[in-house]
């Protein structure tokens, strides 16, 4: 009798395993090592809780023949796929494996990525892709571009059930970066990720332009200029250690509650550093990543895009253990000031943390919109509108402290009371009107100024008593758009102590199709 793992189909099923194991082969995995970067199945490895990676389709093959396909069918084909456990918390996920025909897709691996896709949906849990691709396998023509179409659709629906997460860890070109650009974050590798639409070849052909691949869409310029990443690590390692990070911020859909964690920081601490944080000078700077990093829990902030559009931050912190997103005015970068990009950063930061009900905290210190024929060309009040829209329509708890100014249309978008705010605090040095003081002088006493025989002390005269009128936060207290003048150094208190009271809140908007976000 031939004993069990010696018959024919265990020893066909050894060996296929084993094929899919050595993927595109022993050169290739040492061209992916050498270029600095894991293997599809080193990186999955890297990523969930040791041995919790479970893996689905392992044996499937593309069925094409033609330009020599038929010779590389290899078990598994370009893309390895499963479950896993972050933290022990389930997720699916797809890694793309470079060294099967440059990790390009094929009809088959579509199937593979689409179906974890499915089962994530209905299990609820997050989609993480590792992307290392060529785009659409050219040899398979429209097949491979179908294929892609049915994962931009699952993108889609997937979008704001349950977090997608994307990795860039190799050249992603093509059908290859448009999956990624629909999924709530994406990481890219220094040095050895790129995204591009079309190459340096086809840019040079068409349009004479020289660039190098890294210049066109290698991870600094995502994480800087575009800003369609989010994170930047230094290697593999470093990008799949950000994704766990994140995740441990996120629920696992849109009907979970984000993630509790035990914390020893106190809830009532004091932050007396913050009494003195604002110089008294409304013109002069300071970080607002201090004044954070002092309130949440263990000063332990994520913060996502700190690349782009500095003058506003955006990230993920935990209040008393509890998950909040938090959006603040940066002073100490064109003086906190809203423009194009920094309203479509946080339109998009505000539009996933609502999604998932997530708490917003907003830290205001906000002199206006950018002026300037750039930004009114580049067309800031469609994008301006985007964070008001946003903010607006979000209805997951929010709390907003108005550090210093609040002057002008930014006061309104920046979760006023007037679009849903929950509870609106401010610290004594709060500045809330239309516009700054020397700003609403010339326009208020414009003629009185230019008849006047002194007018530079007129202009003093008039800014001072403007200043003492508006400069504060009591006129908004005294009609209860402030709910609280609080001072600085309570403000972990009061978050702490206003989230809590915010933790069953239900809010829904009018039913609809969807709403009509200025795009
Ligand atoms: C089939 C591909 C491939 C592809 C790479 N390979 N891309 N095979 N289809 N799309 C194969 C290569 O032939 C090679 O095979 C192996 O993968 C490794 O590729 P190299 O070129 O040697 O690697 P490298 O020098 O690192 O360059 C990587 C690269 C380059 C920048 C990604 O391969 C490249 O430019 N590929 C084509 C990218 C592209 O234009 N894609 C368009 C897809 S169109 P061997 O056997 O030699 O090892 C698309 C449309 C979708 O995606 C639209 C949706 C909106």
């Amino acid at each position: 009798m031939t004993a069990v793992g010696d018959r024919p189909a265990d020893r066909d099923l050894e060996s296929r395993n084993r094929r899919a194991l050595e993927g595109g082969g022993r050169a290739r995995v040492e061209r992916q090592h050498r270029s600095g970067r894991m293997t599809a199945r080193e990186r999955i490895a890297h990523f969930l809780d040791p041995g919790s990676f479970e893996e689905i389709g392992r044996l499937v093959e593309h069925r094409s023949v033609g330009f020599g396909l038929e010779r590389q069918r290899i078990p598994g084909d370009g893309v390895v796929t499963g479950y896993g456990r972050v933290d022990g918390r389930l997720l699916y996920l797809f890694a793309q494996d470079f060294t099967v025909l440059g990790g390009s897709l094929s009809e088959a691996c579509a199937g593979k990525i689409c179906r974890i896709m499915d089962l994530a949906v209905r299990q609820g849990v997050p989609i993480v892709g590792l992307n290392d691709s060529g785009g659409a396998r050219i040899q398979e023509g429209v097949v491979s571009l179908a294929g892609y179409a049915d994962i931009f659709l699952r993108n889609t629906l997937a979008s704001g059930v349950v977090p997608q997460i994307s990795a860039i860890l190799g050249p992603c070109a093509g059908g290859a970066v448009y999956s990624p650009a629909i999924t709530d974050f994406i990481v890219m590798s220094r040095g050895s990720s790129y995204m591009f639409v079309t190459g340096p070849d086809v840019i040079s052909t068409v349009t004479h332009e020289e660039v190098s691949m890294e210049e066109l869409g290698g991870a600094e310029t995502h994480n800087t200029v575009s800003g369609v990443a989010h994170f930047l690590g230094d290697d593999d390692a470093e990008c799949l250690d950000l994704i766990r990070e994140l995740l441990g911020f996120l629920p696992a859909n849109n009907l979970d509650d984000p993630p509790r964690r035990e914390t020893d920081d106190p809830d009532d601490r004091d932050c007396p550093d913050l009494e003195t944080l604002a110089p008294p000078a409304p013109d002069q700077p300071y970080d607002v990543r201090r004044l954070i990093a002092s309130v949440v829990d263990e000063g332990d902030f994520l913060e996502v895009q700190p690349l782009h559009a500095g003058n506003l931050v955006v990230g993920f912190a935990r209040f008393g253990g509890r998950p909040v997103g938090i959006v603040a005015n940066q002073p100490a970068v064109l003086a906190g000031v809203l423009d194009i990009h920094a309203s479509a950063k946080g339109a998009r930061f505000v539009r996933f943390c609502d999604a998932f009900n997530i708490p917003l905290v907003v830290f205001e210190d906000v002199p206006g919109f950018l002026p300037g024929t750039q930004q009114e060309w580049g067309g800031i009040i469609r994008h301006g509108a985007k964070l008001l829209y946003a903010f607006a329509e979000a209805t997951s708890p929010k709390i907003t402290v108005i550090v210093r100014k609040a002057y002008g249309g930014a006061y309104c978008v920046m979760a006023s009371k007037h679009i849903r705010t929950d509870l609106n605090y401010a610290w004594p040095s709060a500045e809330i009107a239309v516009m700054g003081p020397e700003g609403a002088v010339n326009v208020l006493y414009r003629r009185e100024l230019r008849d006047a025989e002194d007018p530079e002390s007129l202009r003093a005269e008039r800014v001072a008593a403007y200043r003492k009128r508006f400069a504060s936060p009591f006129v908004a207290a005294e009609r209860g758009y402030v709910d609280e003048v609080i001072r600085p150094r309570a403000t972990r208190r009061k978050l702490i102590a206003g989230l809590s009271s915010l933790g069953s809140k239900r809010e829904r908007n009018p039913p609809r199709k969807h709403g009509n976000i200025p795009l």
